[in-house]
């Protein structure tokens, strides 16, 4: 730890501000302060640049309170958990139902503890209502290298009646009055990740999914900002991401006098959580942070945050390998012999992970049959799975499959067996999604018989490295006949189920790496990437949208988790035709794979691979564990850039591409980030010297196209060029 660290890692103690306690959150670079206000209600008074200033009262001078007639309400004020009970009409995170119906909570402050967790220092800020014997626990976990803060409540009842949760968010995030404008990335299937702005009026704005997964429409991040300011490298934003896979909310309110009112946590529509005596109930984290540097400056904590302090431990370290996934070659259509060819090309061109997609298990010819039956298909592998593990572990990879641990198809024996281990309303016919329903992981036996599957499979054939966990399809008639009581519980419940699963199989299986798919990015949210190592963001694989798609992602998650194959052209979603050498450059960008048909390749293709795959090794180091600045975004004419930089700044990529460029366009510059003022620089294709100071004061040109060349090329275009330290 540096000092700076320990400084950091202080613990915030108990202070005051006119007479009320009141506590002050310091990372590197921001503040957060909370006080208690009228009636103990716990207030967020300011959250951003952090200042040396010793005295906490400098923060706040005089906040203003409603109006005369209003001064009990709390209306605009800046509250950092508001619960149905408190004098306020904003939307509430907390609704707790007692027995005889009555619903407020009124919260009196009962401790505040402080301690070390892992490094970090966390503040623990504990809540009481004797009334309805329930405590509340609001922990903000402080992780100060990366500017950012986690909150939680705890909700516990402490009284002898059993208490109904109807809503249990994680936290309000308030900003004062001004005008914003919200950040968002929505989209659907195949176009996951835009990145929307629109501005912040009156009303409230809804962020959510009611899907079950966290979803392709929208993702469980968002960032704020002063009206106006859009620079990329520069400027006030505060952002949040919630670590829930499941149904989620997130309300952005404008209020009266203008404040902003952040709500964010589990979806409150069809949930209800009892709590008998004695029991808690835990809310996801919501990982809130504040950056002066821009979109992506917040971006570079985030990525900062997930890669230090929030992957699993075991892999967060480990670079990711190069994968093939045979899945677009070969679709169900799964045979040994067949994969043995592509993986013997896959070793040639320098793949380092061999993965077999879809159609390796139980009767699974298409899309109908055999989700549920995780048992090697014999005639597809009539000497086992072990054949092709060994062939792939002794041409010197590792060796990964795919599993849908959470889907059933009617069609298979677990259904045959089990017809109430899937989601179902008596009496109603189920709606299918991809020929398929969804299992009910709140259920002990679904989830026991699952894992064991799971662990047989992970044990039964030999080593198996890497496990593609994907989810298909929107849940619907989430229904649990059997547990009238617990209806309500089910889609936070399956959720909690999910991660029980893959904590068990992580633990068992320490060595196996975890990727998360769902449809492509319908589940790429921090509450999976607590559990796995790297996610698929679409299964867009066209170059073009990718860009976008990639762009989008990482303003939310670091590279290093972002899979992005190459695969055929014309692509098979788009049907574009982008050269192999812009597809191989637009996958670069995270962990590189490759997911074509490359038994029909050309030698010449696979020849071009083979160099393509080993630059990215060598730049490998710089994109996985380096700092990622947009000095350009996709625009669809024109040139984008996106570098990556050594932690030390020594070593620096520039990827730059044009999908279409325009005839005449002069060359555009782009300014460097990131470099050391004071050294020099050599470019590595051509030698080419530049000082750090002139690399990121003129930049360099995005020269996409040769402007000598009389019928240049204008479209697909991409380069990439590396750096270095002299
Ligand atoms: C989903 C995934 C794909 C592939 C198929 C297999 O669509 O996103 O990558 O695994 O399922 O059925």
């Amino acid at each position: 730890m540096t000092t700076d660290s320990v400084i950091h890692a202080e613990l915030p103690r108990r202070e005051s501000i006119d007479g009320r306690p009141a506590w002050r959150l310091r990372t590197r670079t921001t503040d957060v302060l909370l006080c208690l206000g009228a009636n103990d209600a716990l207030l967020l008074p300011y959250w951003g640049a952090g200042g040396q200033s010793a005295s906490i009262s400098d923060y706040l001078l005089h906040p203003q309170g409603n109006r005369p007639s209003q001064r009990a309400f709390l209306d605009g004020q800046p509250v950092a958990y508001p619960v149905y009970g408190d004098a306020l009409f904003k939307e509430v995170c907390l609704v707790i139902v007692r027995p005889d119906g009555s619903r407020d909570t009124r919260l009196s402050f009962v401790e505040d503890r402080a301690q070390h967790i892992d490094g970090h220092a966390v503040l623990d800020l504990v809540f009481a209502d004797e009334l309805v014997g329930v405590r509340v626990t609001h922990r903000f976990t402080i992780i100060a290298e990366c500017d950012v803060i986690i909150r939680r409540a705890t909700i516990e009842n402490q009284g002898s009646r059993n208490l109904m949760l109807e809503r249990a968010l994680s936290a309000a995030l308030p900003l004062p009055p001004d005008v914003y404008d919200a950040y968002t990335l929505h989209g659907q299937w195949g176009r996951e990740f835009e990145l929307n702005c629109r501005p912040l009026a009156a009303g409230k704005f809804v962020l959510e999914s009611r899907r079950g997964m966290s979803s392709h429409d929208a993702h469980p991040w968002f960032a704020v900002r002063p009206r106006g300011e859009h620079a990329e490298h520069s400027g006030s934003v505060w952002f949040g991401s919630l670590a829930w896979s499941g149904n989620w909310f997130c309300s952005l309110e404008v209020e009266p006098n203008d404040a902003v009112h952040v709500t964010a946590g589990i979806q409150p529509f069809d949930f209800g959580w009892r709590l008998e005596p004695g029991r808690q109930f835990v809310t996801p984290d919501l990982v809130g942070g504040y950056s002066d540097d821009g979109l992506g400056g917040a971006s570079r904590l985030l990525h900062a945050f997930e890669e230090d302090a929030w992957l699993p431990a075991s892999h967060k370290s480990i670079p990711r390998p190069v994968l093939y996934n045979s899945w677009e070659a070969t679709t169900f259509a799964v045979r040994v012999d067949q994969q043995i060819d592509l993986a013997r090309r896959a070793a040639k061109m320098g793949v380092e992970l061999f993965v077999v997609d879809d159609g390796w298990f139980g009767a699974r010819d298409n899309d109908f049959a055999a989700l549920g039956d995780w048992t090697v298909n014999a005639a597809k592998f009539p000497r086992g799975l072990r054949e092709l593990i060994d062939e792939v572990h002794a041409l010197g990879m590792q060796f990964g499959i795919w599993v849908e641990p959470e889907m059933v198809n009617p069609d298979s024996d677990l259904f045959r067996a089990h017809p109430d281990w899937a989601y179902h309303v008596d009496d109603r016919e189920p709606t299918y999604g991809r020929n398929q329903l969804v299992l009910n992981f709140a259920r002990d036996d679904v989830r026991a018989h699952i894992t064991e599957q799971l662990r047989r499979l992970l044990s039964d054939h030999g080593s198996i490295e890497f496990l593609k966990w994907d989810h298909n399809r929107s849940w619907t008639e989430v229904g649990w006949p059997e547990q009238p009581e617990l209806q309500r519980e089910v889609w936070a419940r399956h959720v909690f189920g999910l991660y029980d699963v893959l904590a068990t199989l992580r633990q068992e299986f320490p060595k196996v790496l975890f990727e998360s798919c769902a449809g492509g990015g319908g589940r790429a949210d921090l509450g999976m990437l607590r559990w796995t190592d790297q996610v698929w963001t679409s299964d867009n694989t066209d170059a073009a949208d990718r860009l976008n798609i990639q762009f989008g992602y990482t303003r939310a998650h670091s590279p290093r988790v972002m899979v992005n194959w190459v695969t055929d052209v014309p692509n098979q979603q788009t049907g574009r035709v982008a050269p192999l050498k812009f597809r191989f450059h637009v996958a670069m960008q995270g962990v590189l794979g490759v997911g074509g048909d490359i038994g029909e390749w050309s030698e010449a293709e696979l020849d071009e691979a083979r160099e393509l795959i080993a630059q990215y090794k060598d730049i490998r180091q710089l994109v996985q564990f380096g700092r990622q600045y947009w000095l350009r975004p996709p625009e669809p004419i024109g040139a984008c850039a996106v570098q990556y930089v050594s932690p030390t700044g020594d070593r620096t990529v520039i990827f730059i591409y044009q999908t279409r460029g325009l005839r005449g366009a002069g060359v555009r510059r782009v300014r460097l980030r990131g470099l050391e003022v004071d050294r020099r620089y050599r470019r590595e294709h051509d030698g080419a010297q530049s000082s750090g100071a002139a690399l990121m004061a003129a930049g360099i040109p995005a020269d996409v196209v040769d402007p000598r060349n009389p019928r240049p090329m204008l479209d697909f275009y991409s380069n990439f060029q590396v750096w270095n330290a002299i």
